[in-house]
């Protein structure tokens, strides 16, 4: 997958995939992390999938409707390239917290729907419920931040509230952050982010 890599300043520090939103590169997110977590290496990843010329990481069949066959082979594509990169670059995939937004934040929620080691945490912005039938594995003390808008078009709340008790039903710890805008990611949310990520993560 193309990507970038960059080896963070220590070395006991998450390594953080960032999943962009559609239409968006791996350079996206960069500023984010920076934010987030400066200290942190970064595999930012550019999703495999083109919709009008805007990359994605899964299909959709509309907005807000997936195409689940191609979600489920593009979780395990992500999944594979992930181990495949920790081999290459030599960072620690167990020491691995996801940060997505939007369709980003969506593969990131099926990693974690789909894998039990997929990832040590993740900061979810404006997720959705990837799938819906399946069981989750057991994701016990995995801690996840979940940044919600109360006039998100494209996630409402009732959405936000069945994610977070399918994910806190598989174990996970997760922390929702209301904001009173729509999809968008604002200053605030990112602030909660961080000083989350701080709590869990930082020394
Ligand atoms: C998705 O397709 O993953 C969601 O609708 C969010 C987005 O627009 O990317």
């Amino acid at each position: 997958m193309k990507h970038l890599y960059r080896q963070g300043a220590a070395p006991s520090a998450p390594t953080l995939l960032l999943l962009h939103g559609t239409g968006g590169t791996e350079h996206d997110l960069l500023k984010l992390a920076e934010m987030i977590a400066p200290e942190a290496g970064v595999l930012s990843v550019r999703g495999n999938v083109l919709e009008n010329g805007m990359p994605r990481f899964f299909r959709r069949l509309a907005e807000g409707v997936f195409d689940i066959e191609d979600l489920i082979f593009r979780t395990k594509e992500l999944y594979d390239f992930v181990d495949a990169a920790a081999e290459r670059y030599g960072f620690d995939r167990r020491n691995v917290v996801a940060v997505g937004y939007s369709n980003g934040a969506n593969i990131a929620g099926s990693l974690l729907f789909h894998y039990k080691d997929a990832l040590k945490g993740a900061v979810l912005h404006h997720p959705m419920v990837p799938i819906r039938g399946v069981k989750l594995p057991d994701l016990s003390g995995v801690p996840v931040f979940v940044g919600a808008g109360v006039n998100d078009p494209i996630c409402s709340p009732q959405e936000t509230e069945e994610l977070n008790k399918l994910l806190a039903a598989a174990g996970a710890e997760v922390e929702l952050h209301w904001g009173n805008r729509g999809h968008q990611l604002t200053g605030d949310e990112v602030e909660a982010a961080k000083a989350w990520y701080a709590s869990r993560f930082g020394r």
